[in-house]
């Protein structure tokens, strides 16, 4: 069974709306998840999944913004790393269509893992540090 992860300040990268979406993110799981526990047919879980990959580009695609617009020097292996996660949850994803009984633990412990444990407290956090000191000065200078 895969651990439950609750939100706290703990996993907080200092920007909010990067704070924000990774909450959500995180509801995501729980969802699938409680999907899950609930035996739900494989359909519902397909379109939970699709609206994991949908908002994690968009994610993506917010701290990619800032990488950008301040010139952050990990910018290229903070992006592969999440070309990676899309790869490897479009696999998932085809993989639960043909077999979703043996897949949906292991996509469950990769999001866990990828997400929380590898991503968001090491590589998130070192960029949220980054976003935070530039927008503090960014106001300071104002
Ligand atoms: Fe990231
Ligand atoms: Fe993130």
């Amino acid at each position: 069974m895969v651990q439950e992860i609750q939100w706290s300040d703990y996993f907080s990268v200092k920007v909010e709306d990067v704070d924000e979406q990774h909450k959500t993110f995180i509801n995501m799981i729980h969802q699938l998840n409680e999907d899950y526990k609930r035996n739900v047919e494989p359909e519902r879980i397909q379109y939970v999944l699709l609206e994991m990959i949908i908002f994690a580009r968009d994610h993506f695609k917010t701290e990619e913004d800032y990488m950008k617009k301040f010139g952050y020097p990990e910018y290229q292996s903070h992006e592969s790393m999440h070309t990676e996660f899309m790869n490897e949850m479009l696999r998932f994803f085809k993989a639960y269509e043909e077999k979703p009984d043996d897949t949906i633990e292991k996509i469950l412990d990769f999001l866990k893992s990828w997400f929380i444990d590898d991503h968001v407290l090491l590589a998130d956090r070192r960029l949220g540090n980054f976003i935070y000191q530039r927008l503090g000065s960014e106001q300071s200078s104002k």
